[in-house]
Formats: structure tokens, C-alpha cells, sequence
């Protein structure tokens, strides 16, 4: 049985002190919460801060991204070490908004989740196409594309360590959601893109996330799906009451 993973992508938003009052609310809320895995991922600037008040809560680390050098002349980045030090236990990769704004691709993808699982930590894989691919018919390409990018070179037991979040990117941000149908059908396929990588085994414990516009009203839809294991949220992570709302509706499924 797959447990439920719901993270909160904070994205460029909360100040240091907005992170810290959040992930207060946050681990209040969740102390009786049991059986779902919940992450948050704030930004580099609040992370460190936000460790030291989830600790020994049941509220786990994420960082946004990293870069898969171990340090120098990369100004503006931040190493896997320097994350691990801290406390995180997963990082968020190849992310839609990396891949669009920020010259992410599955190359990168590829050498940043190596470099994430080669220090002990948990890559949260994004994949997802865009409303030009969907309609013109290459959702499936696309999604092969980045899943096989990404796992290039990677083990099983190391594949068994990951998350993917499966993220139409014409959902993100949009208050479009992929119905639960459009949803299923989707990460349907990405697991069995990870059976035809690794076999049937790790495809069935792997954990695949749905992310865009998941909010508390759709959550327990999308989360009774079979080949959705919990969600990976963006706007609806920002306040701790839909947040805990969509953990919730997890606990529950
Ligand atoms: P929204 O929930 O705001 O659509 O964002 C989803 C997302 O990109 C999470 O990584």
C-alpha cells in the first residue's frame, strides 16, 4: 500500500517571518494527522528557520530546487549539501516553472536528481506537459520524454526513493483542474513508464503526485483516484486551512 504524500510547494511567496507563522499553524494542525506524509518546501531564505520549528513535528522539509554541482562559481545557486545540512529530506525538481522560465530540462532534471539521491535525499521528479501538447495529441510523448530523461542512469533502488508529481501546466496556477479522469489517465501512464524502467514492483510502491489548482473542494476526488497519491500544491499550500484541508481529505481517502 502507497502512503498519501502531500507537499506544499511555496513557491517566490511568504517573507522569513510569514514562513515561520505558517509552518507554526502547520505543525498545530497536523498533530494528530497519522497516516500521511506531509511535506512543505518554502523558499532557501525561510528554510533553515522552518526546520527548527518542524522538528519532531510530523511536518517534513522540501527545498525548491538545487543545482547538481557540489559548490563554486555558481552564483545564485545552492548544493545538495548545503540543503541536507539544514534538515530537508526531499527537493522539488524539474519543476514546470524551471523547465519554463528557467532553462530546466530533462538533462538537468536527470543530473539534478542523481545528485539529490546520491546525498541521502528525496527528488520530487515534475512532469507535465502544456495545453498545445495535450491537444495536438503528444501527452504521452511528452511524458515518456521527461520520465525517461529524468531516470537515466538511475537504479531501482534508488528510483524506489522517489516521488513524481505529474503536473499539466496549463492546471498550475490556472483554477483549471485536470478532472479526476484526465488526472488518472495521466499518471496511469507515468506509472507504467516506471514498470517498463524498473518493472512492475517499483511502478506499484513509487508514489505519483497530482499537482495543479488542487484546492480542499477537489482534493477528495483526485486523491480516491487509483494512480494518485496525494498532491504536490501551490496556491492552496499558502494558508494553513486549506492545507490542512486537502491533508485531510488524504487521511481520509
Ligand atoms: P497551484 O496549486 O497553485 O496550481 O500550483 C501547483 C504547483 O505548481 C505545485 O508545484
Amino acid at each position: 500500500m502507497r502512503s498519501y504524500i502531500i507537499a506544499g510547494n511555496w513557491k517566490m511567496n511568504k517573507t522569513v517571518a510569514e514562513s515561520i507563522a505558517l509552518a507554526k499553524e502547520i505543525v498545530a494542525k497536523t498533530k494528530g494527522i497519522s497516516k500521511t506524509e506531509v511535506v512543505i518546501a518554502p523558499t532557501y531564505l525561510a528554510a533553515a528557520k522552518v526546520a527548527d520549528i518542524i522538528k519532531g513535528s510530523n511536518v517534513k522539509l522540501a527545498v525548491q530546487d538545487i543545482h547538481w554541482k557540489d559548490q563554486g562559481a555558481y552564483t545564485g545557486k545552492v548544493s545538495v549539501d548545503m540543503v541536507k545540512e539544514i534538515g530537508a529530506e526531499y527537493v522539488i525538481i524539474g519543476h514546470s516553472e524551471q523547465r519554463q522560465y528557467f532553462h530546466e530540462t530533462d538533462e538537468t532534471v536527470n543530473l539534478k536528481a542523481k545528485k539529490v539521491l546520491s546525498a541521502g535525499l528525496k527528488p520530487i521528479i515534475c512532469v507535465g506537459e502544456t495545453l498545445d501538447e495535450r491537444k495536438g495529441g503528444k501527452l504521452e510523448s511528452v511524458l515518456t520524454a521527461q520520465v525517461d530523461g529524468a531516470y537515466k542512469d538511475i537504479s531501482k533502488e534508488d528510483a524506489l526513493k522517489t516521488v513524481i508529481a505529474y503536473e499539466p501546466v496549463w492546471a498550475i496556477g490556472t483554477g483549471v483542474v485536470a478532472t479526476d479522469e484526465q488526472a488518472q489517465e495521466a499518471q496511469k501512464y507515468v506509472r507504467s513508464l516506471v514498470a517498463k524502467l524498473y518493472g512492475e514492483s517499483v511502478a506499484e510502491a513509487l508514489r505519483i503526485q497530482y499537482g495543479g489548482s488542487m484546492k480542499p473542494d477537489n482534493a477528495a476526488g483526485l486523491l480516491s483516484q487509483k494512480d494518485i497519491d496525494g498532491g504536490l500544491i501551490g496556491g492552496a499550500a499558502l494558508k494553513s486551512d486549506s492545507f490542512f484541508s486537502i491533508i485531510e481529505a488524504a487521511e481520509k481517502s
